[in-house]
């Protein structure tokens, strides 16, 4: 089930985004003991986690709470293009999670070892034996392109069917990056894409409106057997039809 929220700007779609995460968090430590959530890139996700960490600090069990990150570039944790980084400053250091309830990305080493690395670190997390990985949330951002996590248009790991984590060669970029696979994004129990802005508008308008394309437009394959939201701002719907 596809569900379409539009704000009427990036502040209300991150008050949105975090009482989403509110609520997923509550019913999966409610039913489960446990919340596993993996974190997005980007700048959209950042207001978000920020939005996050200002209004729920105090409101959430965060010893019950496990964070995982969606890809990452090839960079250091303390890099300035590191998604670890970002989620750090803008959520990690200003709640009360426990270090050892965050897995990052190895992203310091070689792309092919770091994913490999993350895998196995999943392996550990989720109960076996299972073909992939069930994450409670999974926030995605989406790229101008029609990327979403590290997934970009014409990209290798599109193809990926059997791994939950692949080092994924972006030409486009010239750099390899790593990335969730689009196996486990589709078996998460909720999948919140956070898109806004105007630039994202015609992209937005193909993934939603557009003829199927996954190939050209990767977040098209995202069609997971749990709840898909799009969170979008009046700005990136601009285009769609009957908005
Ligand atoms: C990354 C993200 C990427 C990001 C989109 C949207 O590593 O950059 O995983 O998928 O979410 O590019 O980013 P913006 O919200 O900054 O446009």
């Amino acid at each position: 089930m596809r569900e379409l929220i539009i704000t009427a700007d990036p502040k209300e779609l991150a008050v949105k985004a975090a009482d989403l995460f509110a609520g997923v968090a509550q019913e999966s430590i409610r039913q489960r003991g446990r919340f596993t959530a993996a974190l997005s890139g980007g700048n959209t996700p950042r207001i978000v986690n920020q939005e996050i960490s200002a209004r729920l600090a105090d409101q959430l069990d965060w010893s019950r709470i496990f964070i995982f990150f969606g890809d990452e570039r090839p960079v250091p944790p303390d890099h300035p293009e590191s998604n670890y980084r970002m989620a750090r400053e803008s959520l990690l250091e200003k709640v009360p999670i426990p270090s050892e309830n965050v897995h990052r990305i190895p992203s310091e080493k070689d792309p092919q070892e770091a994913a490999k690395e993350y895998e196995a670190d999943l392996r550990a997390v989720f109960p076996a034996p299972m073909d992939f990985p069930v994450f409670d949330l999974i926030f995605l951002g989406m790229g101008e392109d029609g990327h979403t996590a590290s997934l970009f248009p014409n990209s290798p790991a599109l193809q990926e069917e059997e791994r939950w984590v692949v080092k994924n060669r972006v030409e486009r970029l010239e750099t390899d990056r790593i990335t969730l696979t689009l196996p486990v994004i589709n078996r998460a129990r909720n999948v919140i894409f956070l898109v806004a802005g105007a630039s994202k508008a015609p992209a937005l308008k193909q993934v939603l409106e557009g003829p199927p394309d996954p190939a050209r437009y990767p977040s098209q394959s995202v069609l997971p057997r749990g709840r898909l939201v799009w969170l979008v701002d009046h700005a990136a719907a601009s285009l769609l039809i009957g908005k």
